[in-house]
């Protein structure tokens, strides 16, 4: 069983729904987030049992009692089951929208970032991505420019009126990047980083998800409970692509992500093509799909020059490419029954 407390409960009311659990006979594992604590009960059928007819529900600052048969409790769809719409600044990502999110994969330079700003926002961004701590498979590639990177997208953020997302890749960063950001994304290569989780669903600012490069559907959502469990529900899910027996593309894009996580969960999910495919050619089509299928949206990457880019620049849009996106975001989501955003 897993008691949701509501938004700003005091001490007390805590106290007395620990207490309430203890007197039953369970044990309770507190955890408090910024927005709102969480409390896990463990205890047998009985102890189970006999809370659920004390009814914790009538108390005050009880928002939810779960009893979620599922291994994730607070980001099943069990118990909610209309996909939640996480606010990113003023941009939502959820159910009734296409939320475009672009930007360039590595914050390089302003001039650089501001331009691929501005290409973001023609083509009807509304959240601007981009990397200043960058998860690089060799130690000689570019790591980004760190906090200097976080500085340089926030002025573009400002200048542009865009909300942003970017990476944290190490639990002491949590703090500095949620500084500047609006959303924090946790990459492929550390979603089952289970400190870094922990601090980015404390640090009080939506999370992005992305999936492991090898994870099952149950990990990655175990991995987003690990961040719902600090009292942080504001999580969006990403699909960016598997390791298949495939070399010719960098990766495939699991589809059938989308809507299996719509089933299971009520968290939103959108798909980056980008580093799905890892080629510019094949990122509107996949885009097509995962919309299709059923996504919250788009991540993908552009850059004004992409033969000069510090980090995947095969996979950046560009020229006809950007106008091919403002079209698919000026078209498409009115098909599917949503609005752009
Ligand atoms: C991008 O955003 C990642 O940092 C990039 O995809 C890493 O891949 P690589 O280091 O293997 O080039
Ligand atoms: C990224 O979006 O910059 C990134 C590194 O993506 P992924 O973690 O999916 O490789």
């Amino acid at each position: 069983m897993v008691i949701v407390m509501s938004p700003g409960s005091s001490a007390e009311a805590i106290d007395e729904v620990v207490n309430a659990i203890t007197d039953a006979g369970g044990e309770a594992f507190v955890s408090a987030g910024v927005a709102r604590t969480i409390i896990g009960v463990v205890g047998a059928t009985d102890v189970l049992e006999s809370l659920e007819a004390r009814d914790l529900t009538q108390h005050p600052s009880v928002a939810e009692v779960l009893r979620v048969t599922s291994p994730y409790k607070l980001v099943s769809k069990e118990n909610h089951t209309q996909t939640s719409t996480v606010m990113v600044g003023n941009a939502p990502i959820g159910p009734s929208s296409v939320t475009l999110i672009a930007g360039p994969c590595a914050v390089e330079t302003p001039a650089q970032t501001l331009e691929a700003a501005q290409m973001a926002v023609q083509a009807g961004a509304t959240i601007l991505r981009g990397g200043a701590f960058k998860p690089r498979t060799s130690p000689y590639a570019f790591q980004g420019l760190g906090a200097a990177g976080l500085e340089i997208l926030a002025d573009v953020g400002r200048e542009v009126g865009l909300p942003i997302v970017t990476e944290v890749v190490d639990a002491r960063d949590v703090d500095i990047v949620a500084e500047h950001a609006d959303m924090l994304q946790i990459g492929t290569r550390n979603m089952q980083n289970f400190a870094l989780l922990q601090a980015a669903g404390a640090a009080g600012k939506p999370v992005l998800l992305k999936r492991g490069l090898t994870a099952t559907y149950d990990e990655w959502l175990m991995a987003a409970e690990y961040i719902a469990q600090r009292g942080n529900l504001d999580i969006v899910l990403c699909e960016r692509g598997i390791r298949t027996y495939e070399p010719s593309v960098r990766n495939t894009l699991d589809v059938t992500a989308v809507p299996v996580m719509h089933d299971l969960s009520h968290l939103p999910i959108i798909i980056d093509p980008s580093h799905a495919a890892g080629r510019r050619d094949l990122v509107l089509p996949l885009a097509r799909a995962g919309l299709g299928a059923g996504a919250d949206g788009l991540i993908v990457d552009v850059h004004p020059h992409p033969e000069q880019a510090l980090c995947d620049g095969p996979q950046a849009l560009v020229g006809e490419a950007m106008d091919e996106l403002a079209q698919l975001m000026a078209t498409l989501p009115a098909l599917l029954g949503r609005t752009q955003n």
